[in-house]
């Protein structure tokens, strides 16, 4: 038996004997996402937790989308695999100020004048803009979750923000994602100035140099690409939206402006199309962190359990059941 095989035949062991489910998002490794129960969207994984009839979920994925799995399954025990994986634009904002030292990673250099937006909170937000509902990316701690009004994900957002009586909302913490509901609803989007470093480094150059190489591709882009990037797409959407886009369209070939773990179900889902990555390096370093041996070591010792406590995640809670009402 090769090296794989063998830890996927004690993974699979240990995962009947606990009751465990192994859940992974569209950006883990392949080999990761090949040993998953269920591989999906932010809002598709926040739904299985929620519905899952186990008693442990391994998560595959970053530490918001696990809180997240804890928040709305409290009575599992829920994994994650390698406990430095994190979300950087989650730690761009906080509720009170302490500063995430976490979002400080190297390679990456802030440009066009960004703000470090951590020097502003949540709790200054809410104070400039006092009665005006909080619409919160599920790319968040749970605490910061806990003092807002709404949770979406990139699937739902739109929808999110015409849910509400208002016609203002403060959105945080994505500035794309932001700009991208403020394009497609009549309401007053008061916007964050986080951003995902993957997407964010996107350019309206990048986007004519693939369809230069690639003239009879669609073009599909993840709503945290910058503005200049989604208006020259074919179809903007969630990960999840894209594979079913790709599957049902009657195109051949797609570029694909997203993390690049998305490829491997768009190439295993449409053997007969295809896709090429936006840019090579649209590579989210977090995500790459579970492999096959953290899942395995989680499952025998049941380490890095997260969970949330109850002060934070009833109301947490509240904000995602919302969300998971409407859509
Ligand atoms: P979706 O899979 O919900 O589109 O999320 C993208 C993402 O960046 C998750 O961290
Ligand atoms: Fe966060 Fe971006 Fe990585 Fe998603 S792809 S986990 S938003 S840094």
């Amino acid at each position: 038996m090769s090296g794989h095989s063998v830890i996927i035949d004690k993974i699979l062991r240990l995962k009947k004997e606990k009751r465990a489910i192994i859940i992974a998002h569209n950006y883990q490794r392949e080999e990761v996402q090949d040993i998953a129960d269920f591989t999906g969207d932010s809002l598709e994984l926040s739904q299985k937790a929620a519905s899952a009839d186990c008693d442990v979920i391994v998560f595959c994925g970053v530490d918001f989308m696990a809180e997240s799995a804890s928040v709305l399954s409290p009575n599992k025990t829920v994994l994650l695999p390698s406990k430095d994986a994190f979300c950087p634009m989650a730690g761009m904002i906080t509720v009170k100020g302490q500063r995430n030292t976490r979002t400080a990673f190297p390679g990456y250099h802030y440009t066009d004048g960004y703000k470090y937006p951590s020097d502003y909170t949540l709790k200054d937000i809410k104070k400039a803009y006092p009665g005006v509902p909080v619409v919160t990316y599920v790319n968040t701690t749970a605490d910061v979750k806990a003092e807002s009004d709404i949770c979406c994900t990139s699937a739902n957002a739109v929808k999110v923000v015409e849910s509400l009586d208002s016609g203002k909302v403060i959105c945080i913490p994505d500035r794309n994602l932001s700009a991208w509901i403020a394009r497609n609803t009549k309401k007053e989007v008061i916007a964050w100035d986080g951003f995902c470093h993957t997407h964010d480094r996107a350019r309206k150059e990048d986007v004519y140099k693939a369809r230069a190489e690639h003239p009879d591709a669609l073009f599909l882009a993840h709503p945290e690409c910058r503005m200049e990037v989604l208006e020259l797409a074919d179809h903007v959407t969630s990960t999840s939206g894209m594979l079913r886009y790709a599957a049902s369209s009657a195109a051949k070939e797609f570029i694909i402006g997203t993390e690049i773990g998305l490829l491997h179900r768009l190439r295993k889902e449409n053997p007969d199309k295809a896709f090429h990555i936006l840019r090579k390096d649209m590579i989210c370093p977090n995500m790459k962190k579970t492999t096959l041996e953290s899942v395995l070591r989680s499952l025998q010792t049941m380490t890095n359990v997260v969970k949330v406590p109850d002060k934070v995640r009833l109301p947490a809670k509240k904000a995602l059941d919302k969300m998971l009402a409407i859509y």
